[in-house]
C-alpha cells in the first residue's frame, strides 16, 4: 500500500505538520509515500492564498492531506470569523487547487449534536458550536469533488510537537494544575483513538484511492471519566483524584453528550481493524501516553 504509483516524484503535501495528526502523518509518511512535504506556519500562513498558490504551482503535489485547522472548540467559539476563514475558506482554496488530485480533509465527530450516538456517515449533522459548524461547511465543499476524501475522527491521543494538542496531554496538564481533585463527566462519550492509528488508516485509505466520507475512530465508546481512569495509572506522579460528574451540570455552553462514531464502513476497507482504546493502551504500555 503506497501512494507512489500516483506519480513518482511529486510530493505529498501535509498541512498542519506541527499539529498532532499532521506530525503523526509526517512520522509515518516514509513507509507510505516516497516524497512528502511537511507544511507548517514557517512555510506560509495558509490564509496567504497567493503564497499557497505559488508553492502549489511550483511543487505540483500529487496529494494534499489537509490537517491544519483551528481545532480548539473554545478558541473557535471566541473567534468565529477567523475560524470560518481558516477551517472553511482555506479548505476551499486548497480543495480547488487540488481539483485534479486526491485531497484529504479532516473533520470531527462534533459535527453531531450528540443526542443519538453511534453515528454513521449517513446520519444528519447538527453541530452545537462554531467549530463543528465550520467543519460541516468545509465537508460540503470537499465532498463536491468525487476524488476527495473526508475523514471524520474523534478524540486523538499521542505526543504532539507542542506537547498540548493530544487529549491525553491536555488531561495530564489539567490534572497537574487541578491540585486535589478534578471532575470528569460520566455521561459524555467519545471514541478515542491514538493518532498513529488515525494516520495508519488515512494512508491506507489513500493507498486504496478511497474517496467520499469515512468515520475513523476508536472501536470503543468511553466516557470522559472512563478515559481518565484508563490513563491515570500511567502517570504515577499525579496524585490528583478524578471525581465523577455530569456534563449536564457544566456551567458553559451545552455539550454534545454522545458523539460516538459508527466505524463499520472504514473497518470493511482497512486491512487491520481500528483498535479499542483500552486494548491499545494495554498492549502499548511503553507509549508516552
Ligand atoms: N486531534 C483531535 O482529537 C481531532 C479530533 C477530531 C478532528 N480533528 C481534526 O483533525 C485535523 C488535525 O487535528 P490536530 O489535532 O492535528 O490539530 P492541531 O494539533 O491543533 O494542529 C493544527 C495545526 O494547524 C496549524 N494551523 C492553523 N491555522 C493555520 C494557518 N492559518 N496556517 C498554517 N497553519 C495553520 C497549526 O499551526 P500552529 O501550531 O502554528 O497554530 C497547527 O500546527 C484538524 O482538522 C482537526 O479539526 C482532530
Amino acid at each position: 500500500m503506497t501512494v507512489s504509483d500516483v506519480s513518482s516524484k511529486a510530493p505529498v503535501w501535509i498541512t498542519g505538520a506541527n499539529g498532532l495528526i499532521g506530525n503523526c502523518l509526517v512520522q509515518t509518511a516514509p513507509k507510505f509515500a516516497p516524497n512528502w512535504r511537511a507544511l507548517t506556519r514557517a512555510d506560509f500562513d495558509l490564509l496567504d492564498f497567493a503564497a499557497v498558490e505559488r508553492a502549489f504551482v511550483k511543487e505540483r503535489p500529487q496529494l494534499v492531506v489537509h490537517c491544519a485547522a483551528i481545532t480548539v472548540v473554545s478558541e473557535a467559539q471566541k473567534n468565529p470569523e477567523l475560524t470560518r476563514r481558516v477551517n472553511v475558506e482555506v479548505t476551499k482554496h486548497l480543495a480547488e487547487l487540488a481539483a485534479d488530485i486526491p485531497f484529504v480533509f479532516f473533520s470531527t465527530d462534533l459535527v453531531f449534536d450528540g443526542r443519538k450516538g453511534g453515528y454513521a456517515e449517513t446520519d444528519a449533522t447538527n453541530p452545537l458550536h462554531v467549530y463543528g459548524e465550520t467543519k460541516v461547511a468545509a465537508e460540503e465543499i470537499v465532498l463536491k469533488n468525487p476524488r476527495h476524501l473526508v475523514v471524520r475522527t474523534s478524540l486523538n491521543g499521542g505526543v504532539s510537537p507542542s506537547g498540548n494538542r493530544a487529549f491525553n496531554e491536555q488531561l495530564r496538564g489539567s490534572l497537574q494544575q487541578a491540585g486535589r481533585g478534578m471532575t470528569l463527566f460520566t455521561d459524555e462519550f467519545r471514541c478515542p483513538i491514538p493518532a498513529v492509528e488515525t494516520a495508519r488508516a488515512v494512508w491506507e485509505l489513500v493507498g486504496k484511492s478511497c474517496a467520499g466520507l469515512y468515520h475513523v475512530a476508536g472501536a470503543e465508546k468511553l466516557s470522559r471519566w472512563q478515559i481518565g481512569q484508563l490513563l491515570l495509572p500511567r502517570w504515577p506522579e499525579i496524585k490528583t483524584e478524578i471525581k465523577s460528574g455530569s456534563a449536564k451540570d457544566f456551567p458553559g455552553p451545552a455539550r454534545a453528550l454522545d458523539t460516538t462514531l459508527d466505524i463499520s464502513k472504514v473497518q470493511k476497507v482497512l486491512s487491520r481493524p481500528l483498535p479499542k482504546f483500552s486494548e491499545w493502551l494495554a498492549t502499548n504500555l511503553g507509549e508516552k501516553f
